[in-house]
């Protein structure tokens, strides 16, 4: 059996075209780079062919390095013998063929020709940074020399994907065909026109500068971004040598920056993260040949926040939507908050007043149930009660078509008992979108016991099609990222009452990398919101740890943000928390009558009581099968919590202090505080075999 090649050179008359084939996506794997240079030093050495096309076959031209190549030792060619400077040694000229993606050293291997044209959804870019690491084929000194300093910082520190028209406009790119025009005949017709031209334009041969003040100003810029960071810097260090050293002596530069990233621990996490976000799609379980249904007519119940927020993100995305309310009051001011919100983006420059026209145009407020039986897909996103959910999916029973898809959006409702209500339990699954819908990422797909296997992949799908990141998760309270997130909740409360106060708690996470502290969170979303749950779970279990502090401060009104006092402070109309003597006064209180032992935290201690207890309940909800692996609960970490993304998710964040130290620690703590530090038996079984969390195996997903 002879293998395809992973590139091979044919001849199109006396044009040598040069095919990557290396599926899915023409990744540099293995092969692919020395093939280029074969194909390149066979065609330079065929009298008959005066210029080459190189391309990609499948879905891409070139995707950049193979990501899993990184950190791995695997040698790699010195300076002066790599694809990007053969190809631009090459004595005969080399068009570079664009379509689907030229990223990293997909597009620097472009740079390295001598021509590049594209098809008009082509999309170029360097995304090398937000793999913690800088464009390493010479991207850092050949886009500056092609769209000058600022154009290239700009793309290389933020690590965008660039349109083809755009890409054109810059000057990356010299042709962008017109839609529908072969794109191998037309890089053909091309390199025959460019044949005999000569000098070779080499991008290596342009010169750029720059003022000093760009650079400074480009840090300042990142400076909240990207702290805790060095690839974005590293980034610009680069640019800037592009503007003061010759182009050998940058790429040697590019070179040390490149290789002082590779292994750093910014660059493992990021790495972990780009493959555990294709992970988290897999659902490892159901058969793999089941498609997800093509659903094209989805509506939304519930014309409230989160109902407003669904429905923005299927317009944003490109599908006319119905939403659903039952009163024309909520689905009047419903539509404002819709049109408020995008007005919002037209405001901030990041949305086009024609685009926000034409997504509200998708956005279909309709009363009543009959004006959405033809729906095939519903997201029912009303009250958070049970008793207010089920005469509603009982409903939509009756009035959807068969073969209709329902699902709910809950944080914390039992999917079994409300798929109970329906005929169709095979077609209901929850959708948990987190707050707000239009503009988080990750969407948490509740499994029920008698989901059918097209109803998951269909959901999860869902999901992706909106823009978003699909996580499966059990049925269990709180799923899986609200309840693997619980017990930082409650710790961050107890802290408090051992001594802390929010804004020591907040400045430590936020230091970590967080966003913001999870006080001032607390504050923003509603502090009254947490206390109905609180509620709910000591009414149903005796042993719940009680948090005498928050209820406290819910007793007295102070709601967070909206009453302009919760853990913090506000003045009228600013969001700005101020730390509040009232606040600090009532902990005092408080510890006092519950007799707590005072003492000082250092950041390490705060810091890790809170994420320990969250790895701890992780645990347990791996050992119960409620999520298929460690890098899920990761992914929604990152996509739900704001965790920082530069240290990989909650998980491989415990990876790098060793499951054993995570494991002595909550031993201890189980020791001082009691029952809710129990160890769980996932997390000391990894402790006594020394596996990683992040190769844990969980049980059966139940
Ligand atoms: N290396 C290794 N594997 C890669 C890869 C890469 N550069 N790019 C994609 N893949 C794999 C994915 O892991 C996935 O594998 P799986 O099917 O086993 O899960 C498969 O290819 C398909 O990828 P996606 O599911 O992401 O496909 P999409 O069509 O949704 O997206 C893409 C395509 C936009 C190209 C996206 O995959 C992507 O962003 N890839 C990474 C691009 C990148 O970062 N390139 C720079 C690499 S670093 C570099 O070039 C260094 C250089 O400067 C020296």
């Amino acid at each position: 059996m002879s293998e395809t090649p992973v590139v091979r050179l044919e001849k199109q008359g006396p044009i040598g075209v040069i095919i990557v084939n290396y599926p899915p996506v023409n990744a540099l794997g293995p092969g692919v780079s020395d093939g280029i240079i074969d194909c390149l030093n066979q065609a330079n050495a065929d009298p008959a062919i005066t210029a080459m096309v190189l391309i990609g076959d499948g879905r891409s031209f070139i995707a950049g390095a193979d990501i899993r190549g990184f950190g791995t030792g695997r040698k790699r060619p010195p300076l002066g013998e790599r694809t990007y400077d053969v190809l631009d040694r090459s004595p005969k000229p080399v068009v570079a063929a664009i379509h689907g993606y030229a990223l990293g050293g997909g597009l620097e291997n472009a740079m390295a020709c001598h021509y590049r044209i594209a098809v008009p959804s082509a999309k170029v870019g360097l995304p090398e940074v937000l793999i913690g690491i800088l464009p390493g084929g010479g991207g850092t000194q050949r886009l500056p020399r092609l769209v000058g300093a600022e154009a290239a910082l700009d793309l290389i520190v933020s690590g965008r994907h660039v349109p083809a028209p755009e890409a054109k406009a810059l000057g990356i790119l010299d042709e962008v065909l017109p839609a529908g025009e072969n794109l191998r005949d037309a890089a053909v017709i091309f390199a025959l026109k460019m044949a005999d031209i000569r000098p070779l334009p080499r991008v290596r041969d342009r010169t750029v500068t720059a003022e000093p003040a760009l650079f400074e100003a480009k840090r300042k810029q990142i400076a909240r971004r990207a702290r805790n960071q060095r690839a974005p810097y590293a980034c610009i260090e680069a640019v800037e040598a592009a503007c003061t050293l010759p182009f050998d002596e940058g790429l040697a530069r590019e070179q040390a920056l490149f290789a002082e990233l590779e292994n750093a621990d910014e660059a493992k996490a990021l790495r972990y993260a780009f493959f555990a976000e294709r992970e988290v799609a897999k659902l490892p379980d159901l058969p793999t040949d089941i498609q997800a249904y093509d659903f094209r007519k989805p509506a939304v119940i519930g014309a409230g926040t989160m109902g407003g927020g669904i429905a923005m993100s299927f317009a944003d995305f490109g599908y006319d939507v119905k939403i659903m309310d039952a009163s024309q009051d909520a689905l009047d001011r419903g539509m404002a908050r819709i049109r408020s919100n995008y007005a919002t983006s037209v405001k901030r420059g990041s949305l086009a007043q024609a685009e926000m026209d034409q997504r509200l145009a998708r956005i279909h407020p309709v009363p009543g149930y009959d004006d959405i039986k033809d729906a095939d897909i519903v997201v029912e996103a009303v009250f958070e009660r049970m008793d207010v959910k089920k005469p509603i999916f009982a409903r939509l029973d009756e009035v959807l078509g068969p073969d209709a898809f329902l699902f709910s959006n809950t944080s914390a409702l039992d999917m079994d008992e409300l798929a109970s209500v329906t005929r169709r339990p095979d077609k209901v699954a929850g959708t948990h979108f987190f707050s707000p819908a239009n503009v988080m990422k990750l969407l948490e797909v509740v499994r029920p016991a008698k989901a059918s296997p097209q109803t998951l992949v269909t959901a999860m799908a869902m999901g992706r099609r909106i823009g978003k990141i699909s996580a499966m998760a059990g049925n269990t309270d709180g799923f899986v990222a609200n309840r693997s997130r619980a017990p930082f909740n409650s710790e961050m409360v107890i802290l408090l009452e051992e001594g802390c106060l929010p804004e020591q708690v907040d400045r430590v996470m936020v230091d970590f990398g967080y966003p913001m502290g999870p006080f001032a969170v607390g504050d923003l979303a509603g502090l009254d919101i947490g206390a109905e749950g609180r509620k709910r779970r000591a009414a149903a279990n005796p042993n719940y740890r009680k948090l005498p502090i928050a209820d406290k401060l819910v007793e007295m009104g102070r709601y967070g943000q909206k009453t302009g006092a919760g853990w913090y402070r506000y003045e009228t109309g600013d969001r700005t928390p101020h730390p509040d003597p009232e606040v600090a006064a009532i902990i005092k209180q408080v510890a006092a009558e519950m007799g707590v032992a005072q003492k000082t935290f250092t950041d390490t201690d705060i810091l890790q009581r809170l994420l320990f207890a969250s790895v701890n309940e992780a645990c347990r909800i791996l050992e119960e099968g409620k999520a298929y692996r460690a890098s899920d609960i990761d992914v929604m970490w990152l996509h739900g919590f704001g965790f920082p993304r530069y240290r990989g998710g909650l998980m491989f964040w415990a990876d790098g202090i060793g499951v054993r130290a995570v494991y002595n620690q909550i031993a201890a703590w189980h020791q001082e505080y009691g029952d809710r530090w129990a160890p769980s038996r996932l997390l000391r079984d990894l402790a006594e075999s020394g596996t990683a969390f992040r190769d844990a195996k969980p049980a059966p997903f139940a």
